[in-house]
């Protein structure tokens, strides 16, 4: 199946990690240009000297420094996008936090805060913003939000994390519903156990907490229908296939990308 992405534009929030970047070389391989948002710019470079190092044009990747919880920077960051490639046709808000496990009876609410500021108030902004310049171009879109199977099914001793990607699931509704008339589809991918740099920590807080060992974890977290840890890019060609025309019938849906372990 090839999507053809030419003279898209795509702005992947939480840019430099591995998610993003797995999804960015989803969209360049079909012909997409990407811009990448997120917190450090060393590690933006890193990431985009990462996808140039596998083959893609340099001038189709641009960077952007922002932060979720600063929300004077979403406005500057689609300001730098289009300084970049003059449009945004496409946002995937996959910036978020796992602040660590903890029981509700022990929880922060400093950590409740950051991570709801993030994970939802941070992603319903990036998506206004995005949506008031969609309007004001008179142009229509999509937004592919990243949600997770823990707002399906509740992991232990992380409340704060389940109830704010719940809060996305349900977000995608509204925003889908809300903003079709304008011709802007909106959808998100609730992944699994994803290899990446969230995951690695999680693992460290599980070994920390209640013992384990990191090996075993890798080969037993991946959905079993599976066999192992998902990788970055299988996440990514969904997510390009549900900001695709291709998926102009599919609206406000939560897609659960755990090889069926979530079955719902
Ligand atoms: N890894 C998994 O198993 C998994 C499973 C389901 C869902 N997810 C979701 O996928 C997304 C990416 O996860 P990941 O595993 O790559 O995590 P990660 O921690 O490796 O990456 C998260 C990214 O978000 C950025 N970010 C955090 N706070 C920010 C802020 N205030 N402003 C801007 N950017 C900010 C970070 O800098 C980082 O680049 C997250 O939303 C996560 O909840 C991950």
């Amino acid at each position: 199946m090839s999507i053809s992405m030419k003279d898209r534009v795509v702005y992947i929030s939480g840019g430099s990690c591995m998610m993003a970047r797995g999804t960015a070389t989803a969209f360049l391989e079909e012909g997409a240009s990407v811009v990448l948002g997120d917190l450090r710019q060393d590690l933006l470079d890193e990431a985009k000297a990462d996808l140039v190092q596998k083959g893609f044009l340099s001038e189709k990747i641009s960077t952007t420094q922002m932060n979720l919880t600063d929300l004077a920077t979403v406005k500057t960051t689609f300001d730098d996008a289009e300084k970049a490639f003059g449009k945004v046709d496409i946002l995937v808000n996959i910036a978020g936090v796992i602040i660590g496990y903890y029981k509700l009876d022990d929880m922060r609410e400093e950590d409740w805060d950051l991570t709801f500021n993030v994970n939802v108030k941070g992603l319903m902004e990036m998506s206004r913003e995005f949506v008031k310049r969609l309007k004001a171009r008179n142009a229509g879109g999509s937004i592919v939000n990243v949600a997770s199977n823990a707002a399906k099914v509740c992991f232990a001793d992380m409340a704060d994390y389940n109830a704010s990607k719940a809060a996305v699931m349900n977000l995608t509704q509204s925003m889908a519903l809300e903003w079709a008339p304008y011709g802007i589809n909106v959808n998100a991918v609730c992944p699994g156990a994803v290899d990446t740099a969230m995951l690695r920590k999680c693992m460290e807080e599980s070994i920390r907490l209640y013992g384990g060992d990191m090996e075993e974890m890798r080969k037993t977290w991946g959905p079993p229908q599976l066999g192992r840890l998902i990788q970055p890019y299988e996440v990514g060609r969904v997510i390009r296939f549900l900001a695709s025309e291709d998926a102009v019938i599919i609206r406000g849906q939560a897609i659960s990308v755990d090889a069926g372990n979530t079955r719902f």
